[in-house]
């Protein structure tokens, strides 16, 4: 197997560390991607995004000559698929935008020959993977003699050199024979087991997995606005509950954001609305909490204007998806900062992981402290935690959307 050519179409931060790991366990790899500043820095050994240990992988992949970059799909034995799947934005549910996953199928359909391999791994909407099979046939593929399967990704970024080994895959064929063929590949540099199903069965289990988290949240999410109209505290109520020995409950947020549990449930909604009824509902939870803490801020800026007599300040603590990472991708958080300013508001933000943002004024945590009127807290990050910080956040009445916990 490892004498094969690997062709990976999508170099961000699943095909890169793709293409990386096989090249480390011996793949003659090349990469595909239309971003010009991505194929250059790749090709000098370095990387384009932030992901730990990834850069070693590509500096010593890319000096022993087993990747290389391309702006267009080369010859290969075995293709792989790793291109973003957004939706589409506009009135009601939001659709699946298999546009790319296409769009790379068709730029590979002049090289695939016989006994190919051809994997999707972007997180898609059930059936894309025959639809990729459709449109390499319209292209004049012999589809029946080629191996196509979905296999899809599960690795948290800030791990993804560990957990693209260490996990579980699940890949599904369309053909038995091309779920074997496929599994025998994965086989070859992972050290989780690696699952045998169909290509449908695949591409829900990915959504499914995501489907889970949100609906989950939302739960946590729906318990924290009830809590708050009954004056009791949320994170205490849960600790207490948890303590059941067959009750396990998320936390709270300020939303749910990142470009996977915040987009993917939509792709099963968006093919099946009269049954996704908890899937969809989970989704609106989760986006109304987002709502709800804008209005929660807004009724302390009230109350702050009219205890001042001036335009009070409000500080964002933390605008990142989630708690000590530099990822701004549909955060709530900054959904939170952003329509407070769009609306008129002065708004500043405190995020230690970034050094500066084009639309908000970062200040430091201290100053953010002495100087807003509001202070509101929307990512759990570990600065907010030390002790000292949290009675001061208290002192001054923070609103703490995010379980830090300012009484302890
Ligand atoms: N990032 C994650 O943590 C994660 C985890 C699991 C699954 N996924 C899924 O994996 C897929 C890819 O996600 P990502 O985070 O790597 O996206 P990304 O945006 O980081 O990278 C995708 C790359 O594909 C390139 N591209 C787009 N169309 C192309 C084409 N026709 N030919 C060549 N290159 C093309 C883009 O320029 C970009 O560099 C998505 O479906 C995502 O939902 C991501």
């Amino acid at each position: 197997m490892k004498n094969k050519k690997v062709c990976v179409v999508g170099l961000g931060y699943i095909g890169l560390p793709t293409a990386a790991l096989m090249a480390s366990n011996g793949f003659n790899v090349v990469g595909v991607d239309l971003n010009e500043h991505a194929v250059e820095t790749i090709n000098q050994g370095r990387i384009h995004i932030v992901e730990p240990d990834l850069d070693a992988f590509v500096r010593s992949a890319v000096a022993a000559g087993r990747l290389k970059a391309f702006l267009k799909p080369q010859a290969a034995d075995i293709y792989m698929i790793c291109v973003p799947t957004p939706f589409h934005e506009g009135e009601g549910i939001p659709q699946p935008n298999i546009d790319y996953v296409l769009s790379a199928t068709r730029s590979i359909a002049g090289f695939v020959k016989p006994g190919d391999l051809v994997i999707l791994e972007s997180t898609s909407p059930v059936g894309t993977t025959q639809q990729m099979a459709d449109e390499l046939e319209k292209a004049g593929v012999e589809v029946d003699k080629i191996h196509m399967a979905y296999c899809p990704e599960r690795v948290l970024p800030g791990k993804i050199m560990t957990e693209l080994v260490e996990n579980d895959r699940v890949v599904g064929g369309l053909t038995p024979e091309a779920t074997q063929v496929v599994r025998d590949f994965y086989r070859t540099f992972v050290r989780g087991g690696v699952l045998e199903t169909d290509a449908k069965t695949a591409e829900m289990c990915k959504l499914t997995e995501n489907s889970f988290r949100d609906v989950n949240i939302a739960f946590a999410n729906e318990l924290s606005l009830i809590c708050a109209k009954e004056g009791i505290n949320v994170w205490n109520l849960i600790q207490l509950a948890n303590r059941h020995p067959r009750v396990n409950i998320l936390q709270p947020g300020a939303g749910v954001g990142g470009h996977c549990i915040a987009v993917d449930p939509w792709f099963i909604v968006a093919r099946d609305p009269e049954n996704a009824r908890l899937i969809r509902t989970a989704r609106e939870v989760n986006n109304n909490k987002t709502t709800w803490v804008i209005d929660q801020i807004k009724i302390a800026v009230a109350d702050a204007s009219a205890r001042t007599g001036r335009k009070p300040k409000v500080a964002c603590l933390g605008l990142a998806f989630k708690p000590d990472i530099d990822d701004l991708r549909e955060s709530p958080a900054v959904h939170v900062a952003d329509a407070l300013l769009a609306q008129g508001y002065d708004v500043v933000a405190v995020e230690p992981n970034i050094q500066s943002h084009d639309k908000f004024d970062l200040l430091t945590l201290e100053a953010a402290l002495e100087t807003a009127d509001v202070l509101a807290v929307l990512v759990k990050h570990r600065q907010f935690l030390d002790v000292s910080v949290k009675k001061k956040m208290s002192d001054r009445g923070a609103l703490d959307f995010c379980g830090i916990d300012l009484n302890r």
